[in-house]
């Protein structure tokens, strides 16, 4: 090869895990259980342009790059390289955190008390619709710079705190300028129909939305003021019921956008087969779904986002991550960060769906990596270390990948880099007091 220079080598790492090596889609459970792919003693090198070179044995690589020079060399030497951590579901834009109401659910009151009190997302929604934007931004920024040193690089941000045209286009403004200062990958969902705003009925909520937020959101999507990927109902009992929900969310998809929203989490409302009926990309939580929902989600390739933290949290029914892995559902993962969920740590989240869900550990790691990638339609750039896709990855301090799931929350330690497009985001020495 001649001489070119090449962003980022990385090389002589004990594992670099690829996940996979086919341009998969998605990983589902065959009849052996879900494989990832990895190569022991190997390098990574990203180009120029921020996308992944190759990706292979460290004296095949050091061969084949042997008169390239490169922006920057680390060496992995006993440390480990996965791919960038994607997060399927979050809620990381808001003012007002519920610190008061952790203690109200300790003492047994259940998320609906707290939402029916008054509480819960109405709280939030209070203090995001008084919040501007730049306060809106400050936090919002700092909560994904706390998700990047835990490992993730590609992240769903949704609106949802606003539940009126003005806030809800500002949280989506704050998140598009997040979009555009920071490295973090985004993926940003519209989330009107979070919860029937106080003093509405959920039609006057559902006819508002289609009437006012969509129309409005529509016309800047179009002219290029703003991006928008998704959209997310809160489909449940007391919330948005599914002929609600099928309205609202096919609406959005006419627009362009991907179906990808909230449900079965505290009630069985058949969320899952509504998802699989209108072909969304992903159905949320889901602790509550129905044999024949997991059936229809399999069928459809819609992919099952599961929560853990949520679960563990309200202490609900876990989601039966077997029987979808068993059914052959795209199982991923999210860390549902929010006001009720607080928590910025894929590592802490696949350690509990690992615990709590009887999840393997490759199976968690596909659900948090190219399952994940799937369920916001990245799949062709993120989740797996292929050459082509871009150079998100992350350096473990240890010698076998799985200490990122078995260290419990202690990611702070052991993650050493984190890498986006080939550029170093995170580095732990230069944080960390050695
Ligand atoms: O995914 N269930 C609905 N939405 C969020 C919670 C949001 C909130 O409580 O502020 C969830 O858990
Ligand atoms: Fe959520």
């Amino acid at each position: 090869m001649s001489a070119v220079t090449l962003r980022l080598l990385v090389q002589n790492a004990e594992q670099v895990v690829v996940i996979c090596n086919k341009g998969e889609d998605y990983l589902t459970k065959g009849e052996n259980g879900i494989k990832i792919h990895i190569i022991q003693n190997g390098s990574v090198v990203i180009g120029s342009d921020g996308r992944i070179k190759a990706v292979g044995p460290s004296d095949a690589i050091g061969f084949q790059f042997s008169r390239a020079t490169f922006e920057h060399v680390i060496d992995a030497t006993g440390m480990c390289v996965l791919p960038g951590l994607v997060d399927a579901h979050t809620h990381p834009n808001w003012a007002g955190d519920r610190v008061h109401e952790f203690a109200m659910k300790l003492d047994g009151a259940t998320y609906m008390d707290v939402h029916r009190a008054g509480g819960g997302i109405h709280f939030t929604v209070e203090h995001t619709r008084a919040a501007d934007a730049r306060e809106l931004l400050a936090s919002l920024s700092s909560r994904l710079e706390r998700m990047q040193r835990a490992g993730t690089t590609l992240v769903e941000v949704k609106s949802g705190y606003g539940l009126d045209l003005s806030t809800e286009l500002k949280m989506l403004e704050v998140t598009e300028q997040a979009r555009l200062t920071l490295p973090m990958n985004i993926s940003s969902t519209y989330c009107g129909a979070h919860a029937v705003p106080k003093g509405k009925s959920m039609e006057e909520a559902t006819r508002d939305i289609l009437e006012v937020q969509l129309p409005a959101l529509k016309e800047r999507v179009e002219a290029g003021t703003l991006r928008v990927d998704n959209i997310d109902v809160f489909c449940e009992l007391g919330v948005f019921d599914v002929p609600s929900a099928r309205t609202i969310l096919r609406a959005g998809m006419d627009m362009g956008l991907r179906a990808n929203f909230h449900g079965d989490e505290l009630h069985p409302v058949k969320a899952a087969e509504l998802g699989a009926e209108l072909g969304a990309l992903a159905v949320s939580h889901l602790e509550e779904v129905t044999d024949e929902g997991i059936a229809a989600m399999a069928r459809a390739k819609t992919a099952a986002v599961l929560l853990p933290t949520t679960a563990y949290i309200l202490r609900l029914r876990q989601p039966r991550a077997r029987a979808m892995l068993d059914a052959g559902v795209i199982v991923a993962l999210g860390s549902d960060f929010n006001p009720n969920a607080y928590c910025c740590s894929m590592p802490l989240v696949m350690h509990l769906a690992c615990v709590n869900m009887g999840m393997s550990m490759p199976e968690a790691l596909a659900a948090a990596t190219i399952n994940a990638a799937y369920a916001l339609g990245r799949s062709h750039t993120h989740g797996s270390l292929e050459a082509g896709k871009d150079g998100d990855l992350l350096l473990v301090n240890a010698p076998r990948w799985e200490h990122l799931i078995y260290q419990l929350g202690g990611h702070q330690e052991l993650i050493r880099y984190v890498v986006i497009k080939g550029n170093v985001v995170y580095d732990n020495e230069k944080t960390l007091p050695v």
